[in-house]
């Protein structure tokens, strides 16, 4: 009989754990074992766990686990476009998007790109004048993944200048409308739904601003990014500037989509297209590799290790890059929106932690402000590091030479400590982390490790049982915000005093 999940939890707990000195002591092939390559593009990415604690005993466990999860049927069923979020009942199609996934909705998906590249290409030929600014609205998905991608691709040779802007705060708003000439801005209105309010309300001032700044026809100069077209239409967008894509792929995983026409109009369609290439080569891994050789699946034991093993309630991403500073707040919503829950997939209480709280910066700042609590302090957090081994920047060698050793320096330091009988100076060491070194950070490598991301959550989830696609957790606060609106309705005291001292009773 297969073991249960229970069973392989019961094996885990039961095994050593051995401290990170120990083994590497143990192993001298740790290294080779425990890190891997992956050619994507016309480069590569070194993805190194083995400073973090899994050992062979654990790796081997976990792989029970994974069976006993039904690893290998939750990863077919994925890629195969079937049912993997059952509260919705629907498939979560994103691979697709990069050619990997069933056929008829690779073929969709191909399709609907192949549009959005006709009308990026058009924009880029002057089909729509002047282009010179693009104010793209959206929040959540709709915004997080093409801010990250545009801020870390398009810094010096952005084709069209982007500003995404998603909170409901005007001020966002208006610091997008203070670096925009009208005469020569187009607005993206991103919406899954095109429903979100925050988006929709946006989107309205955004037309007014074009109105009250001479632009003859505001609703001309709107491109919209849909899961339901439909709508768009009723808003007032012309057919030809809609961008619909399938209702299977989820928010958080749309950047891939028409959701992505920022970047692609930004850094150009071939460029676009190379950032899905190197996502498609990821999928291709995580589909085929099996066990310990699947990365994402590696980097869910160790996740799992941490949290379940070792009690670590936050997990946190320092990128020695300054393009990917936006690349921790993406990280959030992917696993906290995903992976944040309370139930099983089948609706069932769950008796263990789920997603560790996400957080991060970039290095070397980070060094200098929260790096002590990593070294010193009581909570354990497991640390990723992400770095480029080309630079980004034009400037003295000097500047990327420091921020790599800084980056590999503060790893080493993290597991190897140093004892003091000064406790002050006291660092307690074995604190692990993981490094993810790209060749050259371009659109494939990017590509690649925001899929690594997106399949290692889904692994997680599997591992978990619980749903990585819905996220009812969001809805609650939503309607109240409703009910506020509406008026009428009975608050708690402190609620009721909050509205009244706003005025908004
Ligand atoms: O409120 C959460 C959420 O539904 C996210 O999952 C989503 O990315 C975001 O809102 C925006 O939704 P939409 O793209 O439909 O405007």
């Amino acid at each position: 009989m297969a073991t249960s999940r229970k069973t392989a939890w019961e094996k885990l707990e039961g095994l050593p754990r051995p401290s990170l000195a120990q083994l590497f002591a143990a192993d001298p092939a740790r290294v080779e074992k425990m890190s891997a390559r992956l050619e994507v593009g016309e480069g590569g990415v070194l993805f190194d766990w083995s400073k973090t604690h899994l050992s062979d005993d654990l790796i081997a466990a976990f792989e029970e686990l994974a069976a006993a999860s039904d690893f290998a049927e939750m990863r077919r069923r994925l890629f195969a476009g079937e049912v993997v979020n059952p509260s919705e009942n629907r498939a979560a199609e994103h691979t697709a998007l990069r050619g990997v996934g069933k056929e008829a909705s690779v073929e969709e998906a191909g399709a609907l790109l192949a549009r959005m590249r006709l009308l990026v290409d058009a924009i880029h030929e002057g089909a729509l004048g002047e282009v010179r600014h693009l104010i793209h609205i959206g929040i959540g998905g709709s915004a997080l993944g093409p801010a990250l991608a545009v801020d870390a691709l398009a810094r010096d040779l952005a084709l069209v200048d982007v500003h995404v802007v998603s909170n409901i705060d005007g001020v966002a708003l208006e610091a997008a409308f203070s670096a925009c000439d009208p005469a020569t801005t187009l607005i993206a209105v991103a919406s899954k739904t095109f429903t979100t309010i925050e988006t929709m309300t946006n989107a309205a001032s955004a037309l007014k601003w074009l109105a009250d700044n001479g632009v003859a026809d505001p609703l001309g100069r709107v491109i919209a990014l849909t899961a339901y077209p439909e709508k768009a239409v009723e808003w007032g967008v012309d057919e030809t500037r809609i961008l619909p894509f399938a209702e299977s792929v989820g928010g958080r995983y749309s950047l891939w989509s028409s959701i992505g026409f920022p970047v692609a109009l930004a850094i150009g369609s071939e460029d676009f297209a190379a950032m899905l290439g190197g996502a498609a080569a990821m999928d291709v891994h995580f589909r085929d590799a099996e066990g310990r050789a699947n990365l994402p699946l590696l980097a869910a034991f160790a996740d799992q290790y941490y949290t379940r093993l070792r009690a670590c309630q936050t997990r946190a991403v320092f990128c020695y890059d300054e393009r990917l500073g936006l690349l921790p707040d993406y990280l959030q919503q992917l696993e906290m929106e995903s992976n944040g829950k309370s139930v099983t997939a089948s609706g069932d209480p769950v008796d263990f932690p789920t997603a560790p709280i996400t957080w991060g910066g970039v290095g070397t700042d980070a060094q200098h402000a929260v790096f002590q609590l990593l070294h010193q302090g009581t909570n354990l957090v497991p640390v990723d590091f992400i770095a480029s081994i080309a630079p980004g920047d034009d400037l003295d060698p000097a500047h990327h030479r420091i921020l790599l050793m800084n980056c590999f320096a503060q790893g080493a330091a993290l597991m190897a400590g140093r004892a003091s009988a000064d406790g002050a100076r006291n660092y307690p060491g074995d604190r692990p982390s993981a490094t993810i070194l790209c060749d050259d950070l371009d659109p494939a490598t990017l590509g690649a490790l925001i899929a690594f991301h997106e399949h290692r959550t889904f692994a997680n989830a599997v591992l978990m049982g619980i749903n990585p696609f819905d996220q009812f957790g969001v809805e609650l606060g939503k309607d109240i915000a409703r009910q506020i609106e509406k008026g009428g309705a009975d608050f708690d005291p402190s609620t009721a005093a909050l509205l009244a001292a706003a005025g908004l009773d």
